[in-house]
């Protein structure tokens, strides 16, 4: 059984609704409530005045209904009296101001207050409430994203991060390139955060790096400090944070190291796009959860209503979105998937971000729906079932950031490399496993890897090893082109790559969002971005440019190599150009593929304990139709069937 659950705010509501909340709760087949996350200032009112009678009376009555709570560390809003009078709690902008207080998130995770008060605040929640059973799970913050804090403490702490990986200022120098643009260090006090109002693109891309790496070792310290503190006290906890894909995104994998499970925060789009090739399926990022650790994950805030607040409203879900959403969770590898939020707020910025009752306090569609999707997940039999795959995408927080200092060319964006190729495989009918490029690669039979733009030696050596012990690797566009450092490599790209590949590439074409073209098996695609002229070494043509003063060079190759092959994808094209490329790289690899689903019907299989489940998703508004398994199958919009086998 997966579990449904909501996020509750019993702070928010008069103590007078919670019993009857918690009772309909468990009527609706409600089965793990989340709570805390952002109510310090109701824990500890005062410095070291606590109040934790609601939260006894709140986990109380959840445990009295059978329902499980996940308790929350509230370190994401430290209350106003801590940051007036310790702010060095507070993070420090670009501008070298501390951040205007007032609305949440505002916390320096290296603050040494706020390790104090964040300390105590946690051994008293812990102590309280570790031993009751009803409290099943941790959550620590709330969204943690690798702010860019640019306090004196951070800024220390950059230059202790900075020593410790190279020694000296000479290193760093010749590392960075800091002699262009006279840069060079001579005194550690020179190091700084990236202070002033510059647009970041213009500082020097090694030290910008850097930055972001040590902002993430920031995130990735503060978990580790809450969850070793958690275990102190509950030495069999089981902590997590709900993460997303934010702006400055912390390394999913190295924060979660010392979690038990991830899990994300899921609001898939209420409107779809106009546009038929936009790829706007949350499979792709259901999937990137599930390789963070490659195991079964959560969702801590799923989709309950119209998203607004800072933004005008959007659509509200359509009938079977809440349900069907949450069932596509679940059939890849969600073992809870917990709402966001039990009720939409009266007070508050987030009035408008919709739960599943609305102000009117008066339960209609969207809640209906909900209780029908806690009886559908209670009779799936998904214990002890997991989704696994012989195709891995690899992903790189470092290529990611890279990227986003140095953006390519007009819509060109890594995550719509990976999706790209994900959309291409999953309208086969094929699971897809996201993992870290340092992730193991043994078990799969194919790698695809997008934009390996930051050059790691041991990752290419285990590619290498990968092709030449039988596996097929997909490389494309921007690959090979920086170092560790961020520095440009000499060579012609794919430079540490051109072997595998036995092409290079020529020259390069920024298009940007012109459209040029390519022919691939008699047919013609329209590709944009980015075109790579290719120089075949060995390698077999694929696709050729149809236009353009390259027009007859190769875009697309295939190179044998040892007992495997390495494809080469110099541009981007729409979904039917990766459809029909992935068909004939998942079928050249002997893997089972399905050609002819509708566009938007996703399949996913969760194998264990002698069965096998088949999840069939309908993710499109209208009605669809096709034969599978030797029947016939008619889905309604956002309509989720299972099969299961055994
Ligand atoms: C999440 C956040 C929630 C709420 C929600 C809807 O990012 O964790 O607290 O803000 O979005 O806006």
């Amino acid at each position: 059984m997966a579990k449904i659950g909501v996020d509750y705010y019993p702070e928010h509501w008069d103590e007078s609704l919670w019993e009857q909340d918690a009772e309909l709760m468990a009527q609706t087949g409600v089965k793990v409530v989340r709570m805390a996350e952002f109510a310090w200032s109701r824990l500890e009112p005062k410095e070291g005045v606590f109040d934790f009678g609601w939260l006894d009376r709140a986990v109380e009555l959840f445990a009295s209904k059978g329902i499980e709570i996940i308790l929350c560390t509230p370190t994401n809003c430290p209350p106003l009296w801590l940051y007036e009078k310790y702010p060095d709690a507070l993070q420090t902008e670009r501008s070298g101001q501390p951040i205007a207080t007032g609305i949440r998130g505002h916390r320096c995770y290296n603050s040494p207050s706020l390790r104090k008060f964040s300390e105590r605040i946690i051994r008293r929640l812990t102590e309280r409430y570790g031993s009751n059973p009803a409290v099943t799970a941790w959550q620590i913050d709330n969204e943690l994203d690798a702010v860019h804090c640019c306090c004196p403490e951070c800024t220390e702490r950059f230059r202790k991060y900075l020593k410790e990986k190279y020694g000296s200022l000479e290193s760093i120098n010749k590392a960075f390139g800091s002699n262009v643009w006279s840069g060079e260090y001579s005194a550690w006090t020179q190091i700084k955060p990236p202070l002033g109002s510059y647009p970041l693109g213009w500082y020097n891309p090694s030290y910008m790096l850097e930055w972001h790496r040590f902002c993430q070792k920031s995130v990735n310290d503060f978990v580790r400090f809450q969850a070793e503190l958690i275990r102190e006290t509950i030495p069999e906890a089981v902590i997590t944070t709900n993460t997303w894909l934010c702006e400055n995104a912390p390394d999913f994998y190295k924060m979660s190291e010392p979690l038990d499970v991830v899990s994300y925060d899921n609001y898939p789009p209420t409107r779809l796009p106009d546009d038929p090739d936009a790829l706007y399926s949350h499979a792709f990022h259901l999937d990137l959860m599930r390789g963070i650790k490659r195991k079964n994950f959560w969702i801590m805030e799923q989709l309950s209503g119209a998203p607004g607040c800072w933004m005008p409203m959007t659509a509200a879900p359509k009938p079977e979105m809440i349900k069907g959403y949450a069932l596509q969770a679940i059939a890849r590898g969600a073992d809870s998937v917990v709402h966001f939020r039990w009720r939409s707020a009266v007070s508050g910025a987030e009035m408008f971000w919709h739960g599943l009752i609305d102000q009117s306090n008066v339960p209609s569609r969207r809640f209906y729906e909900f209780a029908q999707l806690c009886r559908e997940a209670e009779a799936l039999d998904t214990d002890g079932t997991e989704v696994s795959s012989d195709i891995a995408l690899l992903y790189s927080p470092d290529t990611e950031t890279a990227l986003k200092i140095q953006p390519q060319t007009d819509g060109f964006h890594y995550y719509n490399q990976l999706k790209s190729f994900h959309d291409g495989i999953i309208s086969l009918g094929a699971n897809c496993d996201i993992i870290s490029q340092s992730a193991d690669f043994s078990g799969y039979s194919v790698i695809i890897a997008p934009t390996m733009f930051i050059t790691d030696e041991s990752v290419v050596k285990r590619l290498y090893s990968f092709a030449e012990n039988g596996g097929t690797v997909v490389l494309t566009n921007r690959s090979g082109v920086k170092d560790q450092y961020n520095n440009c490599i000499m060579a012609p790209l794919p430079a540490a790559y051109s072997e595998l590949t036995g092409c290079t590439v020529q020259e390069f074409d920024p298009i940007g969002w012109d459209a040029a073209h390519v022919e691939m098996n008699g047919r013609e695609y329209e590709v944009s971005c980015w075109c790579d002229v290719l120089k075949p070494d060995g390698a077999a043509v694929i696709a050729s440019y149809t236009d353009r003063f390259y027009k007859g060079s190769p875009a697309v190759t295939v190179n044998s190599f040892g007992r495997g092959k390495c494809y080469y994808v110099g541009t981007i094209g729409k979904r039917d150009f990766y459809k029909e490329l992935c068909a004939r790289i998942l079928s050249d690899a002997g893997l089972d593929i399905i050609t002819d689903l509708p566009r938007n019907v996703e399949l996913s299989a969760r194998k264990g304990g002698g069965k096998e489940i088949i999840f069939i998703f309908n993710n499109n508004d209208k009605e669809v139709e096709f034969s599978y398994l030797n029947k016939k199958f008619r889905l309604k919009p956002f309509e989720m069937k299972t099969v299961t086998q055994s």
